[in-house]
């Protein structure tokens, strides 16, 4: 038996992920991989009893520590089922507040979004079946022509995305640039990830699940923001087309990572079910080969093939 792990598994847009795939890969072993194991193992036990599905796990996961993501490597390999047919790269925060840090040290957003889910990636890809895939939970908001509404991202280089400098800026606007910054990274990944892994039948691509109310990404926003986010914007999913529930998000979701519909699919960006074009700066190839190197070095990982056959 294969597995398939989730990132963010308790909440929102992974919550609704995981639970479709429950319904469509009944005979994998699913990991919900949780930063909260008391809220993983309710999402599991809800999953559970929706679908009768035999094989859910739930291993913790704090992608703000490189020694947490190294521990989840750790006990998940030694599960009985430790290939991975697929693996979700979907938990991610927004903190508009006051800067944080992570337990290396690095600015919060950037740091779990991008170098968490990034360390996690290279440290898994050695158990990856050979045609495994790998999807990343992106967003619009990293594309300024998208105009959602949200800051353009602001690529300087990774080192100083990692270690900012003091600034004099409102945190709204800070922490939002941050994080559609954070987003670009995501998919800066994914094209650079895909490019390395050339010669596997392993594949890559990004994931937009559009405008989804009601999440938890919210959390840290003032309250008349909070409440706009959460209940007016929920109207929106009437109008707009790219403005979807998490339930409709986290089914696209798990069909891009799993179905065989996309199973042909590598390197590419989706809007929701629909492939298109992501910003022009995540085409940057020197900003690609800066993320790809610095995020190597910070994290301390390696880029290493899967041990299993590739051609
Ligand atoms: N909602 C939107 O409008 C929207 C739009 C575009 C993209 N996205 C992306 O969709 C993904 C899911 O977000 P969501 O909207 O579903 O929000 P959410 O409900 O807050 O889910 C985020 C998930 O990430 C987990 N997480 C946060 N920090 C973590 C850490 N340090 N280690 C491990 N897990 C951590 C959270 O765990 P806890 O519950 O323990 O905090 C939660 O399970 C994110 O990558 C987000 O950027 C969302």
């Amino acid at each position: 038996m294969e597995s398939i792990i989730i990132t963010g598994a308790n909440s929102g847009i992974g919550y609704e992920c995981t639970l479709r795939m429950a319904e469509i890969a009944p005979t994998h072993q699913i990991v919900l991989a949780c930063r909260s194991v008391e809220s993983g193992h309710k999402a599991l036990q809800e999953i559970k009893q929706q679908t009768n599905h035999p094989n859910l796990i739930c291993l913790p996961l704090d992608l703000a520590s490189l020694q947490s993501i190294k521990d989840f490597t750790a006990a998940f390999s030694q599960q009985p089922y430790p290939s991975i047919a697929v693996l979700v790269n979907n938990a991610g925060i927004q903190n508009v507040g006051e800067t944080k840090y992570t337990e290396d040290g690095f600015e919060e957003t950037f740091g779990i979004n991008q170098l968490g889910s990034f360390a996690l990636t290279q440290l898994l890809l050695p158990l990856m079946a050979d045609d495994a895939r790998i999807t990343f939970t992106a967003s619009g908001t990293h594309d300024p022509l998208q105009k959602t509404g949200m800051p353009a991202p602001v690529y300087t280089n990774a080192e100083l995305l990692a270690h900012p400098k003091e600034t004099t800026e409102k945190a709204m606007k800070v922490g939002q640039t941050r994080y559609t910054t954070s987003k670009l990274c995501n998919i800066m990944t994914v094209y650079q990830l895909q490019s390395h892994l050339e010669n596997t039948h392993i594949h890559v691509n990004a994931f937009d699940p559009g405008m989804v109310p009601g999440t938890g990404l919210a959390r840290k926003y003032p309250p008349v923001l909070k409440f706009i986010s959460d209940y007016v914007f929920k109207a929106l999913i009437l109008f707009m087309s790219n403005v979807n529930t998490a339930a409709k998000s986290g089914k696209r979701l798990a069909d891009l990572a799993f179905s065989d519909q996309y199973r042909n699919t590598k390197g590419k960006y989706f809007e929701g079910e629909k492939e298109i074009k992501s910003s022009a700066d995540s085409y940057n190839k020197a900003f690609q080969k800066d993320l790809w190197d610095t995020s190597l070095k910070l994290t301390n990982t390696h880029f290493r093939l899967p041990q299993v056959k590739s051609s």
